[in-house]
This record gives C-alpha cells, structure tokens and sequence, in this order.
C-alpha cells in the first residue's frame, strides 16, 4: 500500500518502454516523442562511439567540450534541436554558418564529423545529427567534471536550415534581464532553466568583441577584474582575442560561474545581468551555495532545451553527412 506509486510509476516506465520499441521496429511512426532508448536495437554501439570519439577530442583540447555543449544550444534554438546548424553553405544553400551569433565563433564541426563516420560504418542510415549532438553535449559535460543526465533521442535532421532565424533566435551578449528571460521562455524555457543553463559560461571562451563594451564602460564590474581583461581587449583592435567565460575554472564544469557574479566578474552583459539587483540574484546565490541544486538543474534544463521543436516520426531525415541533406 505504502509503495503504491511506485508499482505505478513501474508500469508508466514500462509502457514508456514499449512505446519506445515499437518505434524501433517502426510501428508507429505516429508517437512523435523522443525517448532515451531509441537506438537500444537499431544502433546499440552509437552511445559508445560518440563517448569515445569526445573523449579523445576534450583530451586533446579541453575547451572542444565547451564548444560541442554549445552546438546543441545554437542548434536546438533555432527552429529546433534539428541539426540545421550543421549544414555548411553551397551556391544554391544558405545555412546558418555564418549568422552573427555562430560566425568565427561555434566550433565542433570537425569532431560531429568523425561520430558521424563511425557511426554510419556501424548502422547506416539509423542515428540523427541532431541526436549526435545531444549525446556528445551530454558526453563533453561529464568529461569536464559536470552533472550527467539520460538524454532523450529520436531527433531527425532538417532539410532546411535559416540564417535569418540564426540570427535573431539566439539572444545576443548584449542582452538585459528582461530580454533574456523573453528569449528563453519563447523556446519553453523558465527562469530557473535560464539561470541554470547559463552556467555552462563555467567552460568555454569567448572573443573580444563580445565582451568589449562591458570591461571599458560598465560599471557594476569588478576593477581588477576589467583592468585585467582590458590587457587582452584593447578598446579597439582584437576582436578575436579570446578570455576564458569563467576566470576561476576555465576548463572545468563547476559553479564558479556563480560565483564570478557575485563579485561582478562575469564577462560578457548577458552574464552579469543575472546579479545585478534584479529577480534572478537569489537563483544565482542559490547555485553558489548549493552546487548539488545547480548540477540537478542543469542537467533537467538539459533534457528539457534538448526537447525543443524536434523533428520525428516520418518529418525530415536521418543524414549520412552531417554537413549536407541526403
Ligand atoms: C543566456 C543567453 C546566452 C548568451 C547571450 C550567450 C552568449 C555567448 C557568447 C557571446 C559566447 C562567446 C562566443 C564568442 O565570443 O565567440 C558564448 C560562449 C559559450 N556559450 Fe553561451 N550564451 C548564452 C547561453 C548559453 C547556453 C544556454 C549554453 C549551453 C547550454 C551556452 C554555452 C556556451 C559555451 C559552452 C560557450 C563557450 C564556447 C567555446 O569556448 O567554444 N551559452 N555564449
Ligand atoms: C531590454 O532590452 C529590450 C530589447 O533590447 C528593450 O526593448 C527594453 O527596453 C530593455 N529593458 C530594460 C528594462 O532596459
């Protein structure tokens, strides 16, 4: 009597299952969900091949990590987690390779290639890009020391993709509280899933030009801290210097994003609008105190960013190279 729920939630996570396998055998394409074990029968060795592949890639250069988490991001908020920002441009083609937020900036290409490769040679024609990117963003987060979660696949590929919705569907570094929160909730997105996806600014760099403006003319910035960064990022002149998101930890997934704003050491205006007096300081008070409720946040808002607008049953397709439609 007592463990009555869980007998129910027993039955929901076998139903779930089943439902889950009859997509597998492709008997109901109409169940338009993703789930974690999609490829359990088709492509059982994908999940290792992409494990493997990014692990060499983040021992080779540990800020790749940061720059595949942030493929699925630039991916999934722009017409959804459909793989449409792998497509590279052609004469006939205009992809979203060169919107202002992804120019000389999103890196990862080479590295979805090699998953790709292999996984192909090992099940033709099964698993997505979209899907690809999910798992490697989830895979790049551990290696870095952060929070692991089940990622939920069945994601097919686009056959489009839209400089235009590149452009203005990823919220610019310039943005305040306000914008901020519009854009997130405009993909589904809370309060609690901005600030908590916001810390993957715990890895990662980012250019000059994007951080310009607030180390030479904001003032809820730390002085030492600007000065510091001022070295690398003249007022004008290099734009493409790079500093690390988070100077304490650049290459490790922890909390110290939060804590960099509290003593108003973020580096870009996008970051530092979320402690600056207004309703998300708590939330960021509260992932320094508690990095436990940060990495079980992170990890929901995850699953739940990687659930945008996804292609499935028979829309789209599965590429056989990421980079162009079949
Ligand atoms: C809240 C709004 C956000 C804004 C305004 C923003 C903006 C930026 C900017 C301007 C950069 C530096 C790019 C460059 O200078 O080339 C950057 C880097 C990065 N962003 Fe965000 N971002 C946001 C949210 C996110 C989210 C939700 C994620 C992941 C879930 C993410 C992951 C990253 C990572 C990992 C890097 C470093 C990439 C690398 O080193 O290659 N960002 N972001
Ligand atoms: C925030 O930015 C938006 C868009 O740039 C602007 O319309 C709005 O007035 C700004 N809000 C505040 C409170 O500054």
């Amino acid at each position: 009597m007592k463990y009555s729920f869980l007998r129910f939630s027993f039955y929901t996570m076998a139903i779930r299952s089943l439902l889950c396998l009859l997509i597998l055998v492709r008997l109901s394409a109409v169940y338009g969900q993703l789930c974690p074990r999609f490829y359990d029968i088709s492509c059982p060795s994908a999940f290792s091949i992409v494990n493997s592949v990014v692990t060499q890639a983040v021992a080779k250069e540990k800020r790749m990590g940061a720059s595949l988490l942030r493929l699925h991001f630039h991916d999934c908020f722009v017409n959804g987690c459909d793989g449409s920002i792998l497509l590279d441009d052609t004469s006939t083609f205009q992809g979203e390779k060169t919107a202002v937020p992804n120019k000389n900036s999103v890196r990862g290409f080479e590295v979805i290639d090699a998953i790709k490769t292999q996984v192909e040679a090992a099940c033709p024609g099964v698993v997505s890009c979209a899907d690809i990117v999910a798992i490697a963003a989830r895979d790049a987060v551990v290696q870095l020391g952060g929070p692991t979660w089940l990622v939920l696949l069945g994601r097919r590929d686009s056959t489009t993709a839209s400089l235009s919705a590149a452009n203005s569907n990823l919220p610019p570094p310039a943005s305040n509280l306000s914008a901020l929160i519009s854009s997130f909730q405009s993909h589904g997105l809370s309060i609690r899933d901005l600030v908590a996806l916001s810390g993957s600014h715990t890895i990662g760099q980012a250019r000059c030009t994007n951080f310009r403006n607030r180390i030479h003319s904001e003032s809820n910035i730390d002085l030492s801290f600007a000065r510091a960064r001022q070295a690398n990022c003249p007022s004008t002149g290099g734009d493409d210097n790079l500093a690390p998101l988070d100077l304490l930890t650049p290459t490790t997934f922890d909390n110290n994003y939060y804590k960099n704003l509290e003593r108003r050491r973020g580096l870009l205006h996008s970051d530092q609008q979320l402690f600056n007096g207004g309703s998300t300081d708590n939330l960021v008070s509260f992932y320094t105190t508690y990095p436990i409720a940060f990495s079980i946040d992170f990890a929901v808002a995850m699953v739940k960013m990687g659930s945008i607008e996804p292609l499935t049953g028979n829309n789209g397709e599965i590429r056989k190279n990421c980079r162009k439609i079949n």
